[in-house]
């Protein structure tokens, strides 16, 4: 089977500055289940995967990986692993059935994470919270649009509030949202992720462009509401002092498709504006990047100066989620409205004749192909550079794979990719941060154990942990658990 080059030496937790975190992501809705129970109400990935279980490959989040009951188990997992820290998302309808605070506070949801929080710390881990993993009360999508109307942003500021005061005194690391670009463009372009809306509908196929409107308005009121969020965050009393608060975002890598070609060159800067200066720019200078307002035009909304200053430096830390780097071309047959790119990941022979350090498989079409470890490197780079180097979290890295035939459950559980994708990413962190300087304090995989991977449902693996779903949600580690485990152990003399 197939093995990344192994020049570089291993390194360990040890490689890695002190008290440098080490840790598993997971969100609510991927992982709870428990859906209907404890009082929760319907969020929208409820109405979603009911309504349309055609897009989410005819699964959903009704019992997951029943985190909600076995949470205590999973958290014997993760001390198991070594790991010092957990990222968990809070469920708001489980806190909020309405959605808002003033129509009540379901107790038993709070008692669920004051457990859980609980659990973590007397098994010596720090809980991470991510207030909102995409997961929105479907009462308030009925009610004005969620994240369409700027009342969200009232809504948001209370319910962020209430989890200050509920649990700010035990959890010393938060973030607002997950991944706005993904939310916006998944959710109200592509159509391919809640809520499911689609910029451009032909024959009944979403062929998703640039050129709608909502997605900019869904940012720009979640921009708004994170603000708004942090405002509360920075004056709530039960917050310690050493507490910080984030966002995460989702940054790619981009690489132009010809290396020669001024236009495609040109193509990764707009891609990088779209992609992450998008929200990276108003938190660090209270705007929108210049490429963006002019592609976009008056669709992009613009900030008052009110705004503008409640939202730069609205953060302690930016969380970032990578993955993986795209190819990017200049594209001369769209219209002008458009940011003129096309992306594309699977072409990464380019990438392996220019790198030399490209990863494929002769059996393996697709899925390593995507795997680029040192497009973190340059990604940690051009935020250090163009963003006034902010101290960052690598909220989720990982792998994925199918149990589909080919792939078979005794190479998953042998986890030979999955093993050397994070080897492979925490070398070029690591270089990030000894040799670039980069800001960065931790590093998550995603994810702990299998789990509802959206629009993939089940099919999709990204965990330590294999879930075996025909056996009672069985967890069975697998290699890469182990490898972990190895990894950080802790030594009295570092090595
Ligand atoms: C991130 C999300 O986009 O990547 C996670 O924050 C998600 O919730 C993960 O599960 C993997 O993404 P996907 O789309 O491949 O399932």
């Amino acid at each position: 089977s197939f093995r990344f080059p192994t020049s570089t030496p291993p390194l360990n937790r040890y490689s890695f500055p002190p008290h440098f975190d080490f840790g598993v992501a997971s969100s609510a809705y991927q992982y709870e289940g428990a859906a209907k129970e404890g009082g929760r109400t319907p969020s929208i990935w409820d109405k979603f995967t009911h309504a349309y279980p055609e897009r989410t490959s005819m699964d959903n989040g009704d019992v997951a990986v029943d985190f909600y009951h076995r949470y205590k188990e999973d958290i014997k997992l993760i001390k198991e692993m070594n790991m010092d820290i957990f990222r968990f998302s809070l469920s708001w309808s489980r806190i909020l059935p309405s959605g808002k605070l003033s129509g009540g506070v379901n107790q038993e949801g709070v008692q669920f994470y004051k457990n859980l929080i609980d659990e973590l710390i007397m098994n010596g881990i720090k809980p991470f919270i991510t207030i909102y993993h995409w997961d929105i009360p479907q009462a308030l999508d009925d009610e004005y649009g969620s994240f369409l109307s700027p009342r969200i942003i009232d809504d948001f500021r209370n319910y962020a509030r209430f989890c200050f005061q509920e649990f700010g005194d035990k959890v010393h690391l938060w973030t607002t949202f997950n991944e706005p670009y993904v939310y916006s463009v998944a959710g109200y372009d592509a159509g391919n992720k809640a809520i499911g809306r689609c910029s451009k509908w032909v024959n009944s196929l979403c062929v998703a462009g640039d050129s709608g409107t909502e997605p900019y308005l869904v940012s720009h009121h979640l921009l708004l509401a994170h603000a708004a969020a942090v405002e509360e965050f920075r004056k709530c009393d039960k917050i310690s002092k050493d507490a910080k608060i984030g966002i995460v975002l989702s940054p790619y890598w981009f690489e132009p498709y010809d290396i020669d070609s001024n236009a495609d060159k040109e193509a990764v800067e707009r891609a990088l504006a779209f992609n992450t200066d998008w929200h990276l720019s108003p938190l660090v200078f209270g705007d929108y990047p210049k490429t963006m307002k002019t592609i976009a035009g008056n669709r992009l909304p613009s900030f008052t100066k009110e705004q503008s200053m409640m939202v730069k430096n609205s953060f302690d830390f930016i969380g970032i989620n990578y993955y993986t780097t795209r190819f990017v071309a200049h594209d001369f047959h769209v219209d002008l409205s458009r940011p003129r790119f096309k992306t594309d990941q699977h072409l990464q022979y380019k990438l392996k004749n220019r790198t030399g350090d490209y990863i494929s498989s002769e059996s393996d079409s697709s899925k390593l192909l995507w795997s680029y470890p040192q497009g973190l490197r340059k990604i940690l780079n051009y935020m250090k550079n163009k963003f006034n180097n902010p101290t960052i979290y690598i909220t989720e890295n990982g792998f994925d794979d199918y149990e589909d035939g080919i792939v078979t459950r005794e190479e998953i559980l042998e986890d030979t990719n999955r093993i050397n994708y994070h080897q492979k990413h925490l070398q070029q962190l690591q270089k990030a941060i000894t040799e670039d300087g980069c800001d960065v304090r931790g590093y998550f995989t995603w994810s702990l154990m299998d789990n509802f991977e959206w629009e993939h449902g089940y099919a999709t693996r990204y965990g330590l942990y294999y879930v075996d779903y025909s056996d009672g949600l069985k967890r069975i580690a697998k290699n890469s658990a182990k490898w972990f485990k190895q990894y950080l152990q802790r030594s009295e003399k570092p090595l």
